[in-house]
């Protein structure tokens, strides 16, 4: 089966750049969300990001309707039914991704493959919410923000996934444009698994006093250049999300390098979550010139 319709479940922040990135690619691309609302504010931030590539010239104003004409939004499963991939990226709670499959399931054409964006729960989890045929049709495809600009997706099998369906898998991350990697399905595949403690090492760091918020970001940028300091990456990806990708960890492995510190709980319970909320280890007021917080 040739994958032509790409159905992407969520149009937040990763869903809609995962939909404008099927939609670019040539793909007819649909996307649900639960209220006409979200599907607006997605559809929003995909115009503003076209108009940009558009403004410099690396797409046309032809290219730049065509994606647009391949995308559309629906708030019903039903519409869902003849795609031929379906891309999960809802919020990262397991009950309701596998109510989410467990309903699909039964509307989508029996080829559909089911994949899912998670970061940190296992596939295998939401995998069992379905069929034993869709089992073998099941695999992660894990993207990174900002999706339409970040060239690597993890393409991630469980032990049930058909060897035929992941190497489709594969295969649809290149025509997406992306660099797949493989990745087995243990939480934090393998970004995760090496950037969340190297996050949580830098706020224990802040912690022991060894360095300022801006010199700790300015050494892993001119040290190592790296394009974002670890506190600017992690108000960037979200201090609540990180939160909860340590926690999901720490659980799964029991090591204490994925313990999220007191400090990262204490921001999350404050509700410090970074660029979303306006406050994080920086101050966005003015989001041109953050300026860090005063947290320790
Ligand atoms: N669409 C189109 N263009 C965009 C864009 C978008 N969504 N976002 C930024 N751009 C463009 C900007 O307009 C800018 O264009 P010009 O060069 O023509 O001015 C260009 O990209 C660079 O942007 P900026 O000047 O704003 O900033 P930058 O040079 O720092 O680049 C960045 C931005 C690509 C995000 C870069 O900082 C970067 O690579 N940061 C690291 C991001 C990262 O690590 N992401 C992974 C997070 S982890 C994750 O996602 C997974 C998880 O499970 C937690």
């Amino acid at each position: 089966m040739e994958i032509k319709k790409v159905g992407v479940l969520g149009c937040g922040l990763m869903g809609s750049g995962i939909a404008q990135t099927a939609a670019s690619a040539g793909f007819e691309t649909i996307v649900r969300e639960v209220s006409d609302d979200l599907i607006n504010k997605g559809f929003a931030g995909i115009e503003k990001s076209l108009a940009k590539f558009a403004e410099k010239g690396a797409i046309t104003a032809e290219q730049q309707k065509a994606t647009r004409d391949r995308l559309s939004g629906t708030t019903s499963f039903d519409d869902m039914a003849d795609c031929d991939i379906i891309i999960e990226a809802i919020i990262e709670n397991i009950e309701q991704k596998r109510s989410t499959y467990e309903q699909l399931d039964r509307i989508c054409k029996p080829e559909t493959i089911f994949a899912s964006n998670t970061s940190s729960i296992s596939i295998t989890e939401m995998m069992t919410a379905t069929s034993p045929q869709r089992q073998q049709r099941f695999v992660g495809l894990h993207f990174f923000n900002p999706v339409p600009l970040m060239k690597l997706v993890e393409v991630v099998r469980t032990i049930l996934t058909d060897e035929q369906i992941y190497e489709q898998a594969i295969e649809f991350g290149k025509k997406l444009g992306k660099v797949p990697v493989r990745a087995g399905d243990r939480t934090g595949f393998i970004v995760n698994r090496l950037l969340v403690p190297y996050m949580l090492d830098a706020i224990r760091t802040l912690e022991e006093g060894v360095g300022s918020i801006v010199d700790i970001d300015t050494s892993m940028k001119l040290g190592l250049g790296y394009p974002m300091g670890p506190f600017t990456l992690g108000d960037f990806v979200g201090l609540d999300t990180t939160y909860y990708i340590a926690e999901i960890m720490f659980n799964e492995f029991r090591e204490k390098r994925f313990a999220p510190p007191p400090l990262l709980k204490r921001m999350v319970m404050a509700g410090l979550y970074g660029r979303k909320s306006g406050r994080g280890f920086y101050d966005y007021a003015d989001p041109k010139n953050p300026t860090p917080m005063k947290l320790v």
